[in-house]
């Protein structure tokens, strides 16, 4: 928040507006909105989201390396997929390649994507985007009363379950939601 009220107080200045108060917050949020629906990019292809959106959320393809999606989607690795078989025909399963693949975090300049991108750069690939460390430091104070045992979330894998607006490719903490919790502190 800081960094964007500094960039907020120097575009209001330079528009001839001399401080910035808190009842300004609003109009620095609408300022900054077109920046963080760009934060990932969101799925767009409606088979994905149908075949890959039926178990869980369809994860946009931006929050994995390539190296990752060819490891989950390739062959038969889908026959086994974390205990569940979500098999597809040969047609529909290329397609879905194709599309993560071309959309992977290293093939986009998201913010969200590039620090995936870093932290995945080296080591194996993780089948998990929960497994990514990045990943993993932003939800490590979460407990597991928060997500295992909350009826309402099941695992770290339901994104949706917190992120209100995880299908816009919008995970900013500052919509986040945890059923049956308040809101946190910032
Ligand atoms: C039949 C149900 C089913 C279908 C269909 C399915 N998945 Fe999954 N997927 C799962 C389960 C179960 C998990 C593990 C969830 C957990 O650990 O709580 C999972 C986990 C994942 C994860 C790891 C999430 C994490 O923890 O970071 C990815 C990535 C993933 N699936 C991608 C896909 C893609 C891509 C498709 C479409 C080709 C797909 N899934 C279709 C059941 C399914
Ligand atoms: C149990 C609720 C919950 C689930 C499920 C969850 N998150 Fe989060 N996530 C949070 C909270 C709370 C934060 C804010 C942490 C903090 O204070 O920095 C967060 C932060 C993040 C951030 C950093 C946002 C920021 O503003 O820096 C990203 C990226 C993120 N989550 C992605 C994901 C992805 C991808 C998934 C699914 C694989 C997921 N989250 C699942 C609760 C959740």
């Amino acid at each position: 928040m800081n960094a964007k009220f500094k960039l907020a107080a120097l575009l209001l200045g330079l528009l001839g507006v001399s401080s910035t108060s808190f009842a300004e917050e609003s109009l620095v949020e609408a300022m900054f909105t077109p920046f963080r629906q760009k934060e990932i990019v969101p799925v767009d292809n409606k088979q994905y989201k149908e075949e890959c959106g039926s178990c869980h959320f369809a994860y946009p393809p931006g929050l994995l390396p390539e190296k990752s999606w060819e490891k989950l989607l390739k062959g038969d690795a889908l026959k086994n997929h974390f205990g569940d078989n979500a098999e597809l025909d040969n047609d529909v399963q290329k397609a879905i390649y194709d599309y993560a693949t071309a959309n992977s975090a290293d093939k986009s300049y998201h913010k969200r994507s590039r620090k995936i991108t870093q932290a995945t750069a080296s080591g194996d690939a993780p089948l998990r985007i929960t497994e990514v460390r990045y990943i993993k430091r932003k939800h490590h104070e979460l407990s597991d009363k928060m997500v295992k045992n909350n009826p309402g979330v099941k695992s770290l894998s339901y994104c949706d379950a917190c992120h209100s607006q995880a299908n816009q490719g919008v995970f900013d903490k500052d919509f986040v939601k945890i059923p049956n919790f308040a809101k946190l502190e910032d």
